[in-house]
């Protein structure tokens, strides 16, 4: 035994455990708006948080002595706590592209999740996007809506579709899109208000996303705008679409191989369809080496690889399942010719435009 590899081991544990105490404490300090009461404020007294948040100071109190013993929040003496302006830029601010505040959004409902993943590492059969879902509670649905809706509303129309030569004309002039797995149909929205003269059609299996979908259409007051179960409607084979697009989903199907071959019979002959999926660098040794590793293997086994692995013989890609050539050969089998990837710099995913 290495007493001092088991120093460092443990410090490490340590951390791991005071990441998710902290984490508990952001999504508090998010949902009951003390990083909002405390934004652009200066220094300011527990009293005067509690005040502008409404809630009782003793409690206040103990979580600003948290959050300034965690680094988030600067304790100045003399009783006062300053939130700086970049603190407040990552947790306080909702628009903002970089603020993430946001990702601890559904902490309790993820963590709750962990008294039935046991199941799947037993049976081998993991939790639908569905069933993840049932009976409303783990919101789910909000939490990707709240992380995405920036990215959809500022990066989409603006930096990611003019990469596509001349899709934005075809937009312009009217042709019909599909988005599969639209999740809560922000980015069909988004496009159905940036180009009217086109109709942009989500297909989603999951009945709580779908509801959302509606909603959001119904909220902006688009025309333009369809959504579809997947389980009653199936993605018409009649080469109607000009462009379609998959936002983070293709490694979550259980079958990414009968998706390739429904968006190949449903795009017209020079139709394109856009593929967003997370950056796989192809091995173990690599992928564990990425920045958002831990995030993604986490993601993996509490979601994506559940999704995948949710029927029988699903193909259970999990979130680094699918590297660039894996993805292009995925596609060709489908009887797509034509895979380029794209030169947008993404933290966690990869841009492919692929056509027949
Ligand atoms: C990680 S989420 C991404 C959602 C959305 N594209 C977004 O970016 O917000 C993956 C989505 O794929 C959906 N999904 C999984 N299997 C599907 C299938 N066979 N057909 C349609 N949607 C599916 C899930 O319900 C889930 O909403």
């Amino acid at each position: 035994m290495d007493q001092s590899k088991i120093g460092d081991l443990s410090k490490r544990i340590m951390g791991a455990y005071e990441g998710a105490l902290v984490s508990g404490m952001i999504y508090l300090g998010d949902e009951m708006g003390l990083y909002r009461a405390m934004h652009e404020q200066g220094p300011i007294t527990s009293d005067e948080v509690a005040k502008r948040a409404g809630l009782h100071e003793r409690f206040v109190r103990e979580w600003l002595s948290l959050q300034a013993a965690a680094g988030l929040i600067a304790y100045e003496g003399d009783g006062l706590f300053h939130l700086s302006s970049e603190a407040g830029l990552l947790l306080a601010e909702e628009d903002e592209i970089r603020s993430m505040a946001r990702w601890f959004d559904n902490f309790p409902q993820r963590t709750a999740l962990l008294s039935e993943i046991p199941r799947s590492f037993k049976t081998g059969i993991g939790i639908s996007w569905s069933d993840i879902e049932k009976g409303g509670t783990s919101g789910r649905v909000q939490w990707m809506e709240r992380q995405l809706r920036p990215w959809y509303e500022q990066l989409l129309v603006q930096e990611v579709l003019p990469e596509l030569d001349g899709l934005i004309d075809e937009l312009n002039s009217g042709v019909s899109v599909a988005d599969v797995g639209c999740g809560s149909g922000v980015a069909v929205v988004t496009m159905a208000e940036a180009f009217p003269t086109s109709n942009f059609h989500g297909w989603e299996i999951a009945p709580l996303a779908l509801d959302r979908c509606r909603e959001n259409a119904i909220q902006s007051g688009v025309t333009n705008a369809f959504f579809h179960d997947v389980r009653d409607h199936r993605l018409p084979e009649d080469n109607s679409f000009s462009f379609i697009a998959t936002f983070d989903c293709v490694h979550d199907m259980t079958s990414p191989e009968e998706l390739a071959s429904a968006i190949y019979n449903s795009m017209t002959p020079e139709g394109r369809w856009l593929i967003v999926d997370p950056t796989s660098k192809g091995s173990l040794e690599e992928n564990i080496k990425m920045p958002l590793a831990v995030f993604g293997y986490a993601a993996s086994v509490a979601g994506c690889l559940q999704s995948g692995m949710s029927e029988p013989g699903g193909a259970g890609h999990g979130v680094f399942g699918l590297p660039a050539p894996a993805m292009q050969e995925l596609t060709e089998r489908a009887g797509f010719t034509r895979f380029r990837q794209l030169d947008i710099q993404h933290a966690m995913n990869s841009y492919y435009e692929v056509r027949p």
